[in-house]
């Protein structure tokens, strides 16, 4: 195994963002940013670190009676800056107070959790440090979290719209505040839906549930879109539709030919055939059942 498929992998597995502290024989704070920590029994209730043997840290780390771990919580991010970085006094913004036993901690934190030192394995160029917990604090803040080399907020997924659960592969939704998307106004709202698909827009929902539909709200990936009934502007806001072209899609996908053959295999008016653009994208238009232009695009930088 390579480190670099190894960390690959790793850098997709989330981790909580702490920040682990410690007083050295010396009478020091130590202090140093962990992703590794995990809980790892519960009776007796004990939690595992790994530290790097050859961090500053390691040897107050190794040698002590009793740690705490600071759990961020989002926004907190550049306190794991500051306690990853090296060569600077950590501790010397002042935000650490003495908490749990005395150890340093930070007011603010997520969570809390002080240990007592139960046991120091051999981890490979780590050291894992088990401790025992003696004291835990928790607040309502979001945590923070590390995935794919980046800080994240740790916000609640949203149960999954009815019919989408098995076998949707197309993600999770946004969150509620992030959401926007067109209604378009077709003709036909079944056979309109029934293009999107082709697409890859799967249906999430349907008015009136039963019989001929005047809504439909489809997604794909993150993108959404609904198609309802000419009817719905004159009914909504006493508007009605104007005739021709009202809108025009663009939906990127990955293989632009295979698309376009499944376009057309369903006979799917192609209005221009696939064209390179000078800003690296491959493009072809095509015309939807209510006689609106689609642009179905993929990247040339690959
Ligand atoms: C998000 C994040 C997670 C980290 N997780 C760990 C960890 O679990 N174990 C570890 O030894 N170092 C981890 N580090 C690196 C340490 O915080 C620190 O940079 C390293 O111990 C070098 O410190 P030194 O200057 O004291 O030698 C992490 C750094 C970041 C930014």
């Amino acid at each position: 195994m390579d480190t670099v498929s190894f960390t690959a992998a790793m850098a997709r597995v989330p981790s909580p963002v702490t920040v682990v502290t410690t007083y050295g024989a010396d009478g020091l704070p130590y202090g140093f940013t962990a992703g590794s920590f995990v809980s790892a029994s519960l009776e007796p209730p004990l939690v595992l670190v790994c530290l790097d043997k050859g961090a500053s840290t390691h040897p107050a780390f190794a040698t002590t009676e009793r740690f705490l771990v600071n759990v961020l919580g989002a926004g907190q991010q550049e306190v794991a800056r500051r306690f990853a970085a090296s060569g600077t006094d950590r501790f010397a913004s002042g935000d650490m107070r003495p908490l749990e036993g005395g150890l340093p901690g930070l007011p603010d934190a997520c969570a809390r959790i002080a240990c007592r030192l139960h046991s120091v394995l051999d981890a490979g160029d780590h050291t894992a440090l088990l401790g025992r917990v003696e004291q835990t604090f928790t607040s309502e803040r979001t945590p923070l979290v590390h995935v794919d080399r980046l800080f994240h907020r740790a916000v609640r997924d949203r149960p999954e719209p009815a019919g989408a659960a098995e076998g949707n592969a197309h993600g999770s939704q946004p969150p509620m505040t992030e959401r926007a998307f067109p209604l378009i106004f077709a003709e036909r709202v079944g056979m309109t839906a029934d293009f999107y698909e082709l697409l890859g827009y799967t249906r999430q929902s349907q008015n009136p549930p039963q019989g001929e539909p005047t809504y439909i709200g489809m997604r794909r990936g993150s993108a959404e879109i609904a198609v309802v009934s000419t009817d719905w502007p004159r009914t909504q806001c006493g508007l009605a539709p104007g005739p021709g072209p009202r809108f025009e899609m663009f939906v990127l996908v990955d293989d632009l030919d295979t698309t376009l053959k499944q376009l057309t295999d369903a006979q799917v008016p192609v209005l221009r055939a696939p064209a390179d653009m000078p800003w690296g994208e491959r493009i072809a238009h095509v015309l939807d059942p209510d006689g609106n232009p689609v642009a179905v695009a993929c990247s040339t930088h690959r």
